[in-house]
């Protein structure tokens, strides 16, 4: 197993115990942002946490906040107020530092654009960031990634040598060569044809479920917010229904009750 540095191991996601716990909650949370116009409240208390193994849907139309809320998730925004925790993790006061090393190793993330790197091969765009998390093989990690999305024929092509479907495979092998115990996906099938798509959600799903990681996707396509356990639903920067479980435990043993769609 490559190692990974020993202050970025999070919570233990592997023990019986673990599985029941939540491995993202957000509490209280709201995002508010500054615009030419003046502050704009973009998230608006915000409450659940998903447990580990879990696979989330959320959908909502456009602007209701679904990219701002994985933001939050990833780190690569703070919370204006309330708590927010991800694998062990309490993202609310971290420093860049502890962020950045929170989206190198602890979280896969796939977006619409694929954001590769021009200037580098299909092994170099999945090995590099895997370098800066310090793991040892990453070549050999990296190697073995671009093999489990049926890319070890492309390994040495640049990404305009590769087809959209071919390049988000490359950004998939990329989120998911850290071993991250959370894959989130932002639309990832928005720059794709119909069945391209469909072949990536496929990977998406089935190769979350062999690592037993934790799945969010954001999507406005109804059919694979279907093939979630769960689908919380976004309008005007909250949450206006959740079909998931209304309890899960936070790692401090404390009961978070998700009160969306009750009085
Ligand atoms: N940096 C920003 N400054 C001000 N407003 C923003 C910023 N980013 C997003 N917004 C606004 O926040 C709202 C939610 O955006 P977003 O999270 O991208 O929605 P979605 O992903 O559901 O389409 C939108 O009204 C958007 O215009
Ligand atoms: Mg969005």
């Amino acid at each position: 197993m490559p190692e990974t540095t020993p202050s970025d191991a999070g919570a233990p996601h592997s023990s019986p115990a673990a599985a029941r716990q939540s491995v993202i909650s957000l509490d209280h949370v709201s995002l508010t942002l500054e615009s030419g116009a003046g502050p704009v409240n973009i998230l608006k208390d915000i409450n659940f946490a998903v447990t580990t193994g879990e696979t989330v849907g959320i959908v909502g139309p456009s602007g209701s906040g679904k990219s701002s809320l994985m933001s939050l998730m990833t780190g690569l925004e703070q919370a204006t107020t309330g708590d927010v925790t991800v694998d062990g993790l309490s993202l609310t006061g971290a420093d860049e530092d502890r962020l950045a090393r929170h989206r190198l190793s602890r979280v896969g993330i796939v977006m619409q654009a694929f954001h590769l790197i021009p200037t580098m091969t299909a092994l170099e765009n999945v090995a590099v960031p895997l370098e800066l998390a310090r793991v040892n093989d990453a070549f050999d990690r990296a190697a073995h990634e671009l093999d489990a999305v049926g890319l070890a024929h492309r390994m040495d092509h640049y990404p305009a040598q590769l087809s959209g479907g071919e390049q988000q495979r490359v950004a998939l092998a990329r989120a998911l060569a850290p071993e991250p115990s959370i894959l989130f996906g932002d639309e990832p099938t928005g720059n794709l044809d119909g069945q391209t798509g469909r072949a990536i959600i496929d990977l998406i799903f089935d190769l979350s479920a062999k690592r037993q990681s934790t799945l969010v996707l954001v999507t406005h396509d109804p059919a694979l917010a279907d093939r979630c356990d769960r689908v919380i639903s976004m309008a005007d920067g909250r949450i206006i229904d959740d079909t998931g479980d209304t309890r899960a435990v936070a790692d401090d043993g404390s009961t978070l009750l998700n009160k969306v769609g009750r009085p």
